[in-house]
């Protein structure tokens, strides 16, 4: 049974581009950037990876076209990374090439802790074939980032910051909030002001907090990092933080395929579940 978009509407801001122009251009007036994601995982042959692949080089092209002040988020399943690691790895550079040729920048989001270290090890290869155009997530709740971040901050990778969005088992991550936040400041602390423009991505008072704070403590300008958050959430937030002149990227989600991604954010905080049902009750 196929799902009405309109359950989903909150956390994703349409099911084509098109539609999600408008959200994006809603949020850049208001100082705030965007990367576009193309909700989709996990897919299982060439052909289907190949189409993706030409869509999110549409999408780069788009964005240069409309002027919007985005970059992409994207997924190496989505490129063929279950199948064939050699083909998606290929699809990535293909991607880049045209990332490079329209100055863009390309964010490879972190899926669950199966793909770290091959996410890891192609994120090392392509910063050094195409610098500036290409970084990726690291996951403050696995285990293994306590050795992987010291190593990414040695080639001033590009990191987005979160808590990690997977359900993982206790061998490979922390599983209650106090480690995790914990985690989060300890690796944002390594992050922040050592390498270039990391990214805190959050919607978590405390760890927003304490960011503001030590940043301020260490001397660390607002213009050196960025925060971001996902589209539905916390809206008045990046707008106050704009305000008081940090910089902010919404990460948009859009397409038909919004179905995990969706059921991810419900998973997170049982308000979600509330702001959902009050949506369907919205025209
Ligand atoms: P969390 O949901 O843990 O909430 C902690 C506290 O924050 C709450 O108790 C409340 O106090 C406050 N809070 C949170 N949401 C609120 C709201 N809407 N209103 C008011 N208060 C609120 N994950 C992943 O595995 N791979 C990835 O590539 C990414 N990419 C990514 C990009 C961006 C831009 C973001 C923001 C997040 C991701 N994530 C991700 C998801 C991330 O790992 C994590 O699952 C979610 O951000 C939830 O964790 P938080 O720290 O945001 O708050």
């Amino acid at each position: 049974m196929k799902l009405p978009f309109a359950i989903a509407r909150r956390f994703v801001a349409g099911e084509t581009f098109q539609s999600a122009v408008p959200k994006v251009n809603l949020l850049n007036n208001k100082g705030i950037k965007v990367s576009l994601d193309l909700l989709g995982e996990n897919v299982k042959d060439k052909k289907t990876a190949l189409e993706t692949t030409s869509s999110y080089i549409d999408l780069l092209k788009s964005i240069q076209d409309l002027n919007l002040q985005a970059n992409i988020s994207i997924k190496l399943t989505m490129l063929g990374l279950d199948f064939d690691p050699a083909f998606c790895e290929s699809n990535l550079y293909k991607l880049l090439d045209v990332a490079k040729q329209e100055q863009q920048f390309v964010r490879i989001d972190m899926e669950g802790s199966s793909y770290t270290q091959i996410t890891i090890d192609f994120l090392k290869k392509a910063q050094q074939a195409y610098p500036g155009h290409v970084g990726t997530v690291i996951q403050a709740m696995l285990h293994r980032t306590k050795s992987d971040i010291p190593e990414l901050v040695q080639s001033d990778a590009d990191i987005r910051l979160c808590k990690g969005a997977y359900k993982e088992s206790s061998q490979v991550a922390l599983q209650s909030m106090p480690l995790i936040r914990e985690a989060y400041k300890s690796y944002a602390k390594q992050l922040l002001g050592v390498t270039t423009y990391p990214r805190i991505a959050t919607h978590d008072d405390e760890l927003i907090t304490w960011v503001k704070e030590y940043t301020k403590e260490q001397g660390i300008q607002p213009s050196q990092f960025e925060f971001q958050m996902l589209y539905g959430l916390r809206q008045n937030t990046c707008e106050e933080l704009v305000k008081d002149g940090y910089n902010v990227r919404v990460y948009v989600p859009y397409g038909t395929m919004w179905f995990p991604y969706f059921y991810r954010r419900l998973r997170e905080r049982k308000e979600n579940t509330w702001f959902v049902v009050s949506t369907l009750f919205k025209k």
